[in-house]
C-alpha cells in the first residue's frame, strides 16, 4: 500500500515530469506562434510596402509626358503646361516652349506680333505689362508670368490646347530694366527664350512716337486714336500730321534709346536669344522662318493685316526737316537720315 501509495506518490510525482513538459511544450508553442506571428507580419508588411511602391511606381509611369522629339539640351525649354482654364486636351504632352519679346514702343512689335499669331501654335498675348498694378514688384511680376506659360492667362491670343509656343510682348521701360537680375533668372530657371526686336533706324522710330503720343490727344481718325491701323486710308490720315523734332533733344533723347537697348542686351545676354531688327523683317522674310526656328514651331507663311502708316522718305514726315538734318549732319547718327528701305 505503502508501496502503491509510494508508487501513486511517485506516480503523482512522475505525473508532474508531464506538466512541466506540457508547459515547456506551451512554451515552445508559444514562442513558435510568435516567432510565426512575427515572420507572417514580416511578410504583410513587405507585400503591403512592395504593393505601395507598385503603386508609386505605377503613378510614375502614367503622370509626367516624356519630350519626345526634343534635343537633350533643350529639355529644360519646355513644359507641359497643365491649365487650370481648360484642359489641353489631345494636345496635353505637346511640349510647350515660352518667350518674351522684348522692345522698345514704335519699333514695330505690334505689326511682329500680329505675323506671330497668325500662326496655328504660337500665341502672343500682347503688352501685358503695360498694367501697372501686374509690375508692382517681382511678386506681381512673377506671378503674372506664371499664369501667362501655364496658358491660363487669357486673352484674345490665346490659342487653343495646340499651343507650341507661348509669350507676350514686353517693352524695355515696363519694369524690365528695373527688376532686370530677378527677371533674368526667371527666364534662365523656366527655359524662357527672347526675342529682341528693335529698330535700327530711331530717327523713324521718334517720327513715329512723335505722331503717336500727338494723335493720343487729337484722335485724328474720327474721334479715336489708333496706334496700329488696317487700311491704307487711315494710314494716310496719320501720316498728314508732320512733327517738329526739338533739335536741341535731338541727340541726347537718340543716345539714350541707344544706351537704353545696349543694357538690355547685356542684361539677358545669358538666356537663350534672337536679336531683330524691324528694318531687315521688311526687307528679308526669310528672318520669319529664322524666327519660328528659334521657336521650334513648324514653318509656317506668316501674314499681317495692319497696314504702315509712315511710308516714303523722312524729308516729307518731318516739320522742321531742314534743321533735323543739319543736327544730325557728321554725327554717328547721320546715317538715320538716309532712306533705309522701301516699301
Ligand atoms: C499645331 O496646331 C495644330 C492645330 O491645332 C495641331 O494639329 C498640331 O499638332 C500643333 N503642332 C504642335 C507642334 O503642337
Ligand atoms: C507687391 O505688390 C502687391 C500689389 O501692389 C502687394 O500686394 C504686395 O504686398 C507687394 N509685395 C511685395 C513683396 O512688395
Ligand atoms: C469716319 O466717319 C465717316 C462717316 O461716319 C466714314 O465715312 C469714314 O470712313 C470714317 N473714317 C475713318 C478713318 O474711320
Ligand atoms: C526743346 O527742349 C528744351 C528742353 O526741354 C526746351 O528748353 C526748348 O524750349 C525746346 N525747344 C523747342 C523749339 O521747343
Ligand atoms: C535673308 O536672311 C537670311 C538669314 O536670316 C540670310 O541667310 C540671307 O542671306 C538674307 N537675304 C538677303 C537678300 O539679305
Amino acid at each position: 500500500m505503502a508501496d502503491d501509495l509510494c508508487f501513486f506518490n511517485k506516480d503523482s510525482f512522475i505525473f508532474k515530469p508531464p506538466k512541466k513538459s506540457t508547459l515547456l511544450s506551451r512554451m515552445v508553442v508559444l514562442i513558435f506562434s510568435m516567432v510565426c506571428g512575427v515572420y507572417i507580419c514580416s511578410i504583410c508588411l513587405r507585400q503591403i510596402s512592395s504593393r505601395s511602391t507598385a503603386r508609386l511606381l505605377s503613378v510614375q509611369v502614367v503622370r509626367p509626358c516624356e519630350p519626345i522629339d526634343v534635343e537633350p539640351s533643350e529639355k529644360p525649354l519646355v513644359h507641359f503646361p497643365k491649365p487650370k482654364t481648360f484642359g489641353r486636351g489631345e494636345c496635353a504632352c505637346h511640349p510647350v516652349r515660352s518667350f518674351a519679346i522684348l522692345s522698345t514702343q514704335r519699333s514695330g512689335s505690334g505689326w511682329f506680333e500680329t505675323l506671330f499669331n497668325s500662326h496655328v501654335n504660337i500665341s502672343s498675348n500682347g503688352e501685358i505689362f503695360s498694367v501697372k498694378p501686374r509690375r508692382a514688384n517681382v511678386s506681381t511680376i512673377v506671378e503674372t508670368l506664371d499664369k501667362l506659360y501655364n496658358l491660363d492667362f487669357l486673352t484674345s491670343a490665346s490659342k487653343n490646347e495646340c499651343t507650341a509656343a507661348v509669350g507676350l510682348k514686353w517693352m524695355l521701360n515696363q519694369g524690365l530694366m528695373q527688376n532686370h537680375e530677378e527677371i533674368a533668372e526667371y527666364f534662365n530657371t523656366r527655359g524662357v527664350s527672347i526675342i529682341f526686336l528693335f529698330r535700327r533706324n530711331l530717327l523713324r522710330r521718334m517720327i513715329s512716337m512723335l505722331a503717336n503720343s500727338y494723335d493720343q490727344n487729337a484722335k485724328l481718325l474720327n474721334g479715336t486714336h489708333k496706334s496700329h491701323v488696317h487700311s491704307h486710308h487711315e494710314a494716310e490720315i496719320l501720316a498728314r500730321y508732320k512733327p517738329t523734332i526739338n533739335v536741341t533733344l535731338l541727340i541726347p533723347n537718340l543716345k539714350q534709346v541707344e544706351e537704353m537697348v545696349t543694357k538690355a542686351l547685356e542684361y539677358f545676354k545669358s538666356t537663350r536669344h534672337i536679336v531683330l531688327y524691324y528694318e531687315d523683317i521688311i526687307k528679308n522674310r526669310t528672318k520669319l522662318i529664322d524666327v519660328q526656328d528659334f521657336l521650334r514651331v513648324p514653318r509656317m507663311e506668316l501674314n499681317s493685316h495692319q497696314v504702315k502708316i509712315h511710308k516714303g522718305p523722312l524729308s516729307s514726315q518731318v516739320e522742321n526737316w531742314v534743321d533735323v538734318e543739319k543736327a544730325l549732319t557728321g554725327t554717328a547718327y547721320a546715317s538715320f537720315l538716309e532712306a533705309d528701305y522701301r516699301i
